[in-house]
Order: C-alpha cells, then structure tokens, then sequence
C-alpha cells in the first residue's frame, strides 16, 4: 500500500513531528527535493530509512536541523564552516564536519565515519516539522534507491511503500536538484557533490576555489558517494563471517540466538531483528575494538532486506583496513 498523503497544515505538520518522535518514517518537501525523514538520534528509526529505500549498502545521510545553533550541538564548525552556514544557511548547501564527542547522532546515519553531513533547509514546511519534531531528522531523497529523484508528494507514494507513516505534500519542490555537499573540515572546501548550489557561487563567496574528489564528482543523478569508499570506519580485530562456532581468542558478534562461547558476546538483536541489527552494528564494531578484542566471529545475517547492507558492511569490515 501507498503511504498516506496529506496536505501540509499546522495540524499535520504537529502530527509529522509526533510520528517523527515516535520512530516513525515521515516524508517532507525541503527547497531542493522531497526528503524520507527519520530521528537521526534513533538508531531503529535511521535503519528504517535504509530498509524503505532498498539500499543494499549504508550510505552515510544527511542530517537536517533548523539553524546554525543546532549543528554545533551536533557538530565541530570549524571557521571554514561558519563561514559557509552565516553565506548559505537556510538553503541547499551541505556541510560536512567532525561529530562532536557528545553527539546524539545514531552512528548508522554516518554509516561508521567519524562526520557528519549537516544542512538548514530553506522550506517552510521542512522548518516547521523540524521545530515540531524538536530533534534533528535525517533524510536522504524520498526515493528508492536507483529511482529518479522525488520532487512531488505523488512521486513519493509511488516509490515507497507502507513503511512511510505520511507523507507531507506541499506541491513540486522549488529546485528540483538535491544540495551541494561540500567537506568542511580542512583548510581547503571539497566539493563532494554538485547541486543546487553552484560551485562557483561559493568559490565567490568564500574567495577560494573549491577541491575535488581524486577521481573528480559525477553528476547530480549520479551522486558521489564517499561513504561508499574506504574512508568507512575499519575495526582493527579481525573479522570472520557466517561463523557456525566460536573458535579460542574470538569475540562473538551475535544475530538471534548466540552460539556458546565462554568468550565475551555482543548480540546485534537476540530476536533476529534485522532493524535493530542495522541500528546495532557500527556501534557494536567500536564498541568490540575498544575492549581490543583481536578477532570477532560473525554470525551468518539474512541477506534479505536491509540484510543485504548489513552483510555488505560486514564484508568491507572483513576486507581489513
Ligand atoms: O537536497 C538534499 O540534500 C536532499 C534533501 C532531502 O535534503 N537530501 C539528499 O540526501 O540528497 P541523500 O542521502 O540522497 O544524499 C546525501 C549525500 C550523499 O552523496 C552522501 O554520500 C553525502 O551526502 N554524505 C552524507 N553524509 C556524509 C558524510 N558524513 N561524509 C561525506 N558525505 C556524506
Ligand atoms: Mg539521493
């Protein structure tokens, strides 16, 4: 079934944001393109968007708050970053900056890496649900992974299915073009991705010329995805897949179930839950390398749904560094 569309108003917009409070998946216009919105502070909620949009590998998201005060509660802003938020903020220009230590940021929206892409929309239907859902919602585009970008509500309700609770309609989005992304943390801004934001209108404002990736930015349809790179957060111990048993001097990583061991065990969801197993799993791979465990068996995980990430996850974590 379709998820429900309504018509942006004071009193749906308050019931986005208690659906948002409340873990749930609600679809929204932003001035670029209509964006799949989940509490980026609930691990469950951010795997939800990963499972809605079919996506067999995390991609880091990113996180939209209402003004410049709320990032730094999230994030580092270095002066470049300032400088970037006071010229573009509230519009379609993301940042990409350094988590803060204390940040309530689920890991699983920077898909293991140690930033945070932030951005203020300029809509004010995106404005309000943010201030009504009082907490910072990550959104990707409200498409399934692979299809057109959505820029109307009914775009929205036929790529996705019933796990979006609503869908906001506030008519096509202005732009039609997602945000520039652009990595702020060094010296020098990288262009991540082109967007709505010219390249060259930010040179200009800045005054210096932005770098690009190594192997140069594909185009808008086809965004530069460095999360997808090795740049991911590598655990240090070994890792072994599809483990049957436990072998001397190995953690367990768990799934359902867990397999005896007198070893120490971490169980991404002792009920099978591949949601909470996605929410889980970054964390769970800090939390066995702090303990500096120097291997971990890893129970076999579905590869069904969100499965599919998990296990791509897990594969690059079994690659090494
Ligand atoms: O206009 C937009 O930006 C829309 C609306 C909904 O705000 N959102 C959007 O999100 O396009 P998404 O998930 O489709 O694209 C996010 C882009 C990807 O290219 C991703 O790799 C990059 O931002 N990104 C997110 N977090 C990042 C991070 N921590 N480091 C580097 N790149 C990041
Ligand atoms: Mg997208």
């Amino acid at each position: 079934m379709p998820p429900p569309i309504a018509k942006a108003t004071p009193e749906t917009i308050a019931e986005a944001g208690r659906l948002l409070a409340s873990g749930a998946l609600v679809a929204f216009p932003t001035e670029t393109v209509y964006g799949l919105g989940a509490d980026a502070t609930d691990g469950k909620a951010v795997a939800r968007i990963f499972a809605a949009k079919g996506r067999p590998s995390f991609n880091p998201l990113i996180v939209h708050v209402l003004d410049a005060a709320a990032a730094m509660r999230l994030a580092e802003l270095p002066p470049l970053a300032r400088r970037l938020a006071e010229a573009f903020w509230p519009g379609p220009l993301t940042v990409v900056v350094a988590r803060r230590s204390d940040c309530p940021v689920s890991d699983l929206v920077s898909a293991g890496l140690d930033t945070l892409a932030l951005r203020v929309p300029d809509h004010p239907v995106a404005r309000a649900l943010l201030a009504a859902a009082g907490r910072p919602v990550a959104a990707p585009s409200a498409n399934r992974s692979g299809h057109v970008t959505a820029t109307r509500a009914d775009h929205v309700a036929a790529d996705l299915g019933d796990d979006v609770a609503m869908i906001l309609d506030a008519g096509p989005t202005a732009h039609g073009l997602e945000s520039t992304v652009v990595d702020a943390r060094g010296e020098t801004p990288t262009l991540l991705r082109p967007g709505a934001v010219a390249a060259e209108t930010i040179e200009a404002a800045l005054g210096v010329t932005l770098a690009r990736p190594v192997d140069g930015p594909s185009g808008a349809a086809a965004p530069h995805s460095p999360g997808q790179l090795e740049s991911h957060y590598a655990p240090r111990a070994r890792v072994r897949l599809d483990a049957v048993d436990v072998r001397p001097g190995e953690a367990l990583l768990a799934f359902g179930p867990p397999l005896a061991t007198s070893g120490p065990v971490l169980n991404l969801s002792p009920a099978g839950d591949l949601i909470e197993a996605a929410a889980a799993l970054f964390s769970a791979l800090r939390i066995l390398d702090a303990q500096g465990v120097a291997s971990i068996a890893v129970m076999p995980i579905p590869q069904q749904g969100i499965g599919e990430a998990i296990n791509d996850r897990l594969r690059r974590a079994a690659l090494g560094r």
